[in-house]
């Protein structure tokens, strides 16, 4: 039996965007009011609730909060993504970054890479970096490199943690990596150790990293394609936060789409054929 939608009025809707705005930072347009009470009609049957005035004080207030949040989160997030998105980046992380900072670290006797893709999804986005850095082969193994995923949807991490992908995730992929770095289990493909050896994955909410994963100084952080759903206050924040994380001279990747503002004095943007990028200020 499909139980009734219930309708979402316009006071509720300003409120659980408020909510979400505010602890996520993400940003629920107008118009998606009809979609999101469908999307959340069967959760309010579930837990007995009759409106969403009282789903929001749930969401607030009740002792299983935080349970209700992830709960919530796939049904307003986007975790598009695939292997070797945004190929013009890439290149010049491997034919720049990667180069200049082994240079630098070389120099100061250091053999450490830290790299964070920050909202990774379900991991195609590490796994592929742990690729680039094997094949560009400037990274042996007397390096001490880690490539931490954080998203704050579990259920996407979960998948991140089994990496396991479907064709599709493939399609910006050249086969002969997929040969060398998935084994093929049935319609599927399996990451293999080598890359999950420099890869972990982590709950973090890109609002508040200090609790998470504070106590890491990153070389290099992609957060692609996720500002895009952010507005220009949160956005400030999570740029914030970056810096936080970030000795001068590390690197900052947005999605070509998103671009820090002119306010933002952190970091020094590096133009390239096909993309930009972001250095940290000294
Ligand atoms: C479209 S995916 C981008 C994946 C990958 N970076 C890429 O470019 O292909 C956006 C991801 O950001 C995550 N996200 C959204 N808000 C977040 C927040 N406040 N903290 C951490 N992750 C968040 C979503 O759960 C989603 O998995």
């Amino acid at each position: 039996m499909t139980l009734a939608k219930i309708a979402m009025q316009a006071d509720e809707f300003r409120l659980i965007r408020e909510y979400v705005a505010e602890s996520m930072g993400l940003v629920l347009e107008e118009g998606t009011q009809k979609g999101l009470a469908a999307r959340l009609s069967p959760r309010l049957h579930e837990l007995r609730l009759r409106s969403f005035a009282e789903y929001y004080s749930y969401l607030k207030f009740s002792p299983m909060r935080s349970a209700e949040v992830q709960r919530l989160v796939p049904l307003i997030t986007n975790n598009e993504t695939y292997f070797f998105r945004e190929a013009a980046q890439l290149s010049v992380l491997v034919q720049e970054v990667l180069p200049a900072l082994k240079e630098k670290k070389l120099a100061e006797g250091e053999r450490t890479l830290r790299i964070l893709s920050a909202g990774c999804s379900s991991g195609e986005e590490a796994y592929t970096l742990a690729m680039l850095l094997l094949e560009s082969g400037g990274f042996s193994w007397d390096w001490d490199v880690r490539i931490t995923g954080i998203d704050i949807d579990t259920r996407v991490l979960d998948a991140a943690r089994q990496g396991s992908y479907g064709e599709r995730a493939f399609w910006a992929t050249e086969p002969h990596l997929v040969e060398r770095y998935l084994k093929r289990q049935g319609d599927r493909y399996v990451v293999r150790d080598i890359l999950r050896k420099w890869t972990s994955f982590t709950q973090a909410n890109l609002l508040d990293l200090a609790d998470s994963i504070g106590g890491e100084r990153y070389d290099v952080i992609l957060c692609r394609n996720v500002l895009i759903y952010f507005g220009d206050q949160t956005v400030q924040r999570v740029v914030d936060n970056f810096s936080a994380l970030q000795g001068p001279g590390s690197y900052l990747f947005l999605g070509h789409s998103e671009s820090l503002s002119r306010t933002q004095a952190s970091y020094l943007p590096l133009r390239f054929p096909g993309a930009i990028i972001y250095q940290k200020r000294v």
